[in-house]
């Protein structure tokens, strides 16, 4: 099993290039699904993640073949017949529950399983059940596996969701794109991978309005068409990036950065002593002096502070000028970095979803483990700045969402290296 080891040290210098959104991709995959002709995906990123949903298509009968070193995905389901997506493959990666409305429009009929628990929070899928269900699915479940069939087809529905989920509003709109008639789906996600989705459904010809806002609109059509789509750039990706200066000091650019897409994470930034500046192919951050200023933080839905990088700010919290408290108000247990951290010389409490961080001058190397992906990459931040050297142990959790990070970091001046055994 790989272990990252980084011997901590700064300032840091250079550039580092920006990679397509896991997170986009992972919903943009199984829109290969709703259409007999080719989807073409360019600025993939490559990671273990895309090829577990590449393993999951092709169970379904998809065809994919990947191109220019695997940044360019083509995939073909013109004979993809087999509408039962395994268990094997499912509890691999929750995300695989985005086969469940593409399925349930193309066939008439799913059976996916339910992915079962996660490190992060019980995770269920009761918004996207119950989405599916306004549109005349019938969904149950059976040996953990929900079977849902749609007789006649789906129809137009008025659905409300009862929290703006991602994946379930993303099953909705795939879902309803070959609809009878008109969805409209209130208090749907905003998030940009959503609307990255949305701008590749259109090219497939499919009638949605929209995307971004609290509420979507899907007019039905009968078939979708090919395209090619490039996949929007990693923000989350690009957050964890600004941070690196944040806590080893120094200048990184970041090429395929946007800062558009980071909203109330760039103001938190600037709050705590990061000074961000836009570039013609990207952006550019900088610590202003020695040491970031303690800021408060509270997770929420886009345009809020996006929950998949509060373990990255947390770290960065630990070096702080003063106290900071980071209240998470997405997943119910997304801390575990916290303890590994305190090994570290971190001065945390942790109290239900809220932490208070006391920052520290100097952290500690310290052999830790990743428990989930973006605490492994907080885990590497703290590494930078930390005294000594630290070992990451379990680092598959982190190549399942950032690419070669051993090389972008060392790019920069870190000193990093991936030890395999
Ligand atoms: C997406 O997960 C992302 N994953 C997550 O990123 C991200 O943390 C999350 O959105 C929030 O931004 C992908 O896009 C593949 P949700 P998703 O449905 O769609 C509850 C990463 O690190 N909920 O918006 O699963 C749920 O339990 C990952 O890259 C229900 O109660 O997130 C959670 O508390 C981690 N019932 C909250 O809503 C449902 O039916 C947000 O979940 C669905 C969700």
């Amino acid at each position: 099993m790989d272990r990252i080891v980084v011997k901590g040290g700064g300032p840091l210098a250079g550039r580092i290039e920006i990679s397509g959104a896991k997170n986009a991709c992972l919903a943009l995959m199984p829109a290969t699904l709703l259409s007999e002709e080719p989807l073409t995906l360019t600025n993939a990123p490559r990671l273990s993640d895309i090829r577990t949903m590449s393993v999951l298509l092709e169970s379904l009968g998809a065809e994919i073949s990947t191109m220019q070193d695997g940044k360019v995905l083509a995939m073909s389901s013109h004979a993809a017949d087999n509408h039962v997506a395994d268990y094997d493959i499912v509890r691999k990666m929750r995300a695989s529950n985005l086969v469940l409305g593409p399925l349930l429009a193309r066939h008439g009929h799913a059976v996916v399983s339910l992915p079962g628990g996660c490190a992060i929070g019980a995770r269920p899928m009761d918004l996207h059940i119950s989405a599916l269900e306004a549109m005349g699915a019938q969904i149950d479940l059976r040996d953990g596996y929900l079977h849902a069939e749609a007789k006649g087809g789906l129809k137009g529905a008025d659905i409300t969701l009862r929290f703006a989920s991602v994946g379930a509003t993303e099953n909705t709109v795939m879902a309803a794109t070959l609809a009878k008639g008109t969805t409209i789906l209130r208090n749907a996600a905003r998030e940009p991978e959503i609307v990255d989705l949305v701008e590749c459904l259109r090219k497939m010809g499919a009638q949605i309005e929209g995307e971004g806002t609290a509420t979507i609109t899907i007019e039905g059509v009968d078939r979708l068409h090919g395209a090619t789509h490039p996949v929007v750039a990693d923000r989350i990706e690009t957050g964890t990036y600004m941070l690196a200066p944040a806590i080893a000091g120094g200048e990184v650019e970041l090429v395929g950065g946007r800062m558009d897409l980071l909203g109330a994470f760039c103001e938190k930034l600037d709050a705590c002593g990061i000074e961000l500046s836009e570039t013609g192919t990207g952006l550019i951050a900088k610590r202003r002096n020695g040491r970031v200023d303690a800021v408060n933080v509270v997770t929420e839905v886009f345009p809020g502070f996006p929950t998949d990088l509060q373990a990255q700010m947390m770290a960065v919290m630990c070096t702080a000028n003063g106290v900071s408290v980071l209240e998470e108000r997405i997943f119910e247990n997304r801390f575990m970095h916290a303890p590994e951290l305190i090994r570290m010389g971190a001065h945390i409490d942790v109290q239900g979803g809220i932490a208070t961080v006391t920052g520290v001058e100097k952290l500690r190397g310290a052999p830790v483990m990743a428990t989930d992906l973006r605490a492994s990459v907080s885990l590497i931040l703290a590494a930078l700045a930390a005294e000594g050297e630290t070992v990451v142990n379990r680092v598959y959790h982190l190549d399942r969402g950032y690419e070669r990070v051993e090389e972008k970091l060392g790019a920069v001046g870190a000193r990093i290296e991936r030890v395999s055994e």
